[in-house]
């Protein structure tokens, strides 16, 4: 590939800062490279393969010349300015979850659906990052047995709320050995020492829109559009990598063994699956990590056939920056 003229809205956030070290780790063809954010954060510099880059405010003819923009500004962003972008001529790959369930945008998944990804019309959407997770570990499983319903509790680390909460996790941890609880300002309770069922807003029926997400995509990105998915999503403190525990429930049987084997040859997945050794999946062993890891594999004890399992991912690498870096490689 030759370089090319590309740019990141939202450049100096969680996912924009781990995009630039997914671009320079992965070598991608960067030729001019334009790095945008608010008003708040124009001038300052970030590094880029040895180099500082500055960061500019967006604004009327900012992608001017730009052939591939990602987006990881949040959705107000996006469904203000990636119209502007693509009317352009720029190509847009946008992590928010404005476009994510238009008919007329690709919804993708490079290990599940890259086919998904031809005919685009300047605009492809980049999955909610727990989705991601998921559906890498139920595609292998479905194209062998079928799915029929899942159940799935996600342990969601803080940074999944962006770069402000990662440090109200710090700040709570540093509050805690004073004997202080710090008032939460970004998350919507305390989280050092606690766990709360709640990521982002609830909607009338209960449900919270993470929840919501969970359903819709991985029903667009597998396209089962009548498969049910039951999910509740769970803020940890963790500072990086979500944890999902998911159950099954498969069309036809398929052991433990086969599954294992399955998992462990699936591309982006990583099996690490060994109780005897206490091995499975954790945010401290697979933070950075571009594989998301899947573990603590039995049958289901509720469904027949069915299975239960536990993975990990970094939910700002695969769920975020690297999903949407190998988004544009495919492009
Ligand atoms: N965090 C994750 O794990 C994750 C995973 C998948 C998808 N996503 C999605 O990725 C997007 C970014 O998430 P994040 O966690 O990186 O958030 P973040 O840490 O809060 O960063 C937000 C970025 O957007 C910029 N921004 C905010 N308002 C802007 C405006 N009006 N114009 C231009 N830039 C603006 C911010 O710039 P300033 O620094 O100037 O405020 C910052 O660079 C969201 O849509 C999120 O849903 C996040």
């Amino acid at each position: 590939m030759s370089p090319r003229s590309v740019a990141i809205v939202g450049a100096t956030g969680a996912v924009g800062r781990d995009l630039l070290h997914v671009l320079a780790a992965r070598g991608f063809p960067v030729g001019r490279l334009r790095l945008f954010a608010s008003v708040r954060s124009a001038g300052e510099r970030l590094p880029f393969r040895g180099e500082a880059h500055a960061v500019e405010a967006l604004g009327p003819g900012s992608f001017r010349g730009v052939e591939l923009a990602w987006f990881v500004a949040g959705a107000a962003v996006s469904r203000e300015w990636a119209p502007i972008a693509v009317a352009a001529g720029t190509v847009v790959v946008d992590n928010s979850s404005a476009f994510r369930l238009d008919p007329e945008v690709p919804l993708v998944v490079p290990e599940v659906n890259p086919a998904a990804l031809r005919g685009h019309r300047g605009l492809v959407a980049n999955p909610n990052c727990s989705t991601i997770l998921l559906v890498l570990a139920l595609w292998p499983l479905h194209v062998a047995a079928g799915l029929r319903a899942v159940v799935v509790s996600t342990y969601q680390a803080v940074s999944g709320a962006g770069g402000r909460a990662m440090q109200e996790l710090r700040d709570g941890l540093a509050a805690a050995q004073r004997g202080e609880v710090l008032a939460p300002q970004v998350l919507p309770q305390p989280i050092a020492g606690n766990v709360f069922p709640q990521v982002f807003d609830f909607q009338p029926d209960g449900t919270t829109r993470e929840e919501d997400k969970l359903l819709h995509e991985t029903r667009r990105i597998l396209d089962l559009p009548e498969l049910r998915v039951e999910a509740t999503c769970v803020r940890v403190p963790v500072e990086r990598c979500h944890s999902e525990a998911v159950t099954v429930s498969l069309e036809r049987a398929l052991s433990v063994a086969a599954a294992r084997e399955l998992l462990a040859r699936a591309p982006g997945l990583t099996l690490c699956d060994d109780p005897a050794r206490q091995h499975y999946p954790m945010p401290i062993v697979m933070a950075g990590c571009d594989l998301v890891a899947v573990g603590r594999l039995r049958e289901s004890r509720v469904f027949a056939p069915g299975l239960t399992f536990w993975l990990t991912g970094d939910q700002l690498r695969k769920g975020a920056s690297l999903n949407a870096v190998q988004l544009a490689e495919l492009l």
